[in-house]
């Protein structure tokens, strides 16, 4: 049985919480505002009423990303949601961190730095060996009760997601919860034909799922756009041009071509790749086809011959899965084809399902209802690793063992 808030007694017991605000960053450094903050308040709201000494922990991009910043605004913004003061300590267990955990009182909310800086974090290990590190150990000495709330995590064996397991009772928040509750109850309802509508910038979030369902037999098809689409046409020969090249090059992302040669290699009758494109001519949206490749103008979105022929497979689906915008939807003009895309996953006869940071943000730009869709989550990399049926490691340690 999932374990609960409704199990515990958390009055004066040092909650670690953790939470996912890992939201995106403008360019001038600044976070945009995202439900992520919304849907971790009942939480803490909750933590607060009850008492308890509450210890967020949260991460927010990758090392090396340009988006890899500490978790001061973060701490400010939540604050607005909760309705108090939640202090930021720039710490993760050390001195400074270790004082102000020391020093909180009943219904105090502290938020340690951004945890990905510790270099224990991001490595995936069981729960037995992050249970040894430093990371664990130090905040296990220091906490009573470990609440996950942050599903979008779950599909991480890291540190903070599964390493307290064997040290401290491990609660599932209310966010993760609902997210249980839900996903259980949509998964029994899921009919094929499963389309997957796969784009944002984490092709390697997009190929270990395809990897992972393909050869079963359990995605009748993929519309790939954004990062992946662009992959894929790579993998078909296409050459896009310098401009996107080079950001592939700065996103990391050149390495999983070979992994979209493969796939496409092998299943190239279930991917459909874009057969437009938009590109930015001094901030302004123009339309190509594939024989104008390579363009001198950066690829910013799909074209509307591409979302036309997706948005036909989509209205027939019987279960559509939208993980990942399809182009850079926070440019203006360049926002039509996530837009058109989520518009059919909104209308379609099917289940849709919707997840991910970034497309969840689009979603509340492009002022969607959630309750247009089956089910909304905040987390895209779990939401696929849920529904292709694999153990999630951080739900595993919240239930009773
Ligand atoms: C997400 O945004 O999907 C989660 O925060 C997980 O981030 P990650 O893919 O960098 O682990």
């Amino acid at each position: 049985m999932l374990q609960t808030m409704d199990n515990y007694d958390f009055k004066g017991k040092v909650t670690l919480v953790r939470i996912d605000v890992n939201v995106p960053v403008s360019t001038n450094g600044k976070i945009r505002e995202h439900p992520r903050f919304e849907s971790h308040a009942e939480t803490i709201k909750e933590l607060i009423k009850k008492k308890a000494k509450i210890v967020l922990i949260s991460h927010q991009g990758r090392p090396g990303a340009k988006d890899f910043i500490d978790l001061k605004q973060h701490a400010r913004l939540l604050s607005k949601y909760v309705g108090k003061k939640i202090v930021f300590v720039p710490d993760i267990r050390g001195e400074k961190a270790i004082k102000a955990i020391k020093g909180l009182r009943q219904g105090d909310v502290i938020m340690l730095d951004n945890i990905r800086k510790d270099p224990y974090e991001m490595l995936e290990k069981s729960p037995e060996e992050h249970a040894k590190s430093p990371l664990i150990q130090t905040l296990a000495y220091y906490g009573n009760l470990f609440v996950l709330d942050a599903f979008s995590v779950s599909h991480r064996s890291h540190a903070t997601v599964v390493g307290f397991y064997h040290i401290l009772p491990c609660i599932a928040g209310r966010a993760m919860e609902k997210a249980v509750t839900y996903l259980d109850e949509i998964k029994k309802h899921a009919v094929p034909p499963n389309i997957f509508v796969l784009g944002g910038g984490k092709p390697d979030d997009v190929f270990a799922l395809m990897e992972y369902m393909m050869p079963k037999g359990e995605m009748d098809a993929v519309l790939s756009c954004g990062v992946p689409g662009e992959l894929f046409l790579m993998a078909q020969g296409y050459e896009l041009g310098k401009k996107t090249f080079k950001k592939h090059e700065e996103g990391g992302w050149m390495q999983y071509l070979e992994r979209a040669e493969k796939l496409y290699g092998r299943f190239g009758d279930k991917i459909r790749t874009p057969v437009d494109l938009a590109i930015s001519v001094r901030g302004r949206r123009k339309e190509i086809s594939l024989t104008e490749l390579p363009t001198n103008y950066m690829i910013m979105d799909i074209g509307t011959r591409t979302y036309k022929r997706y948005a036909k497979e989509i209205n027939n689906a019987g279960t559509v899965v939208v993980k990942g915008p399809a182009g850079i939807y926070e440019n203006k003009g360049f926002e039509v084809g996530t837009r058109e895309l989520l518009k059919a996953a909104a209308n379609t006869a099917g289940h849709s399902f919707i997840g991910g940071g970034n497309t969840i943000e689009a979603l509340k730009m492009l002022k969607f209802n959630i309750k247009q869709f089956n089910y909304v989550c905040m987390g895209g990399g779990a939401l696929v690793h849920y529904l292709s049926g694999r153990e999630l490691p951080g739900l595993r340690i919240l239930y009773a063992r």
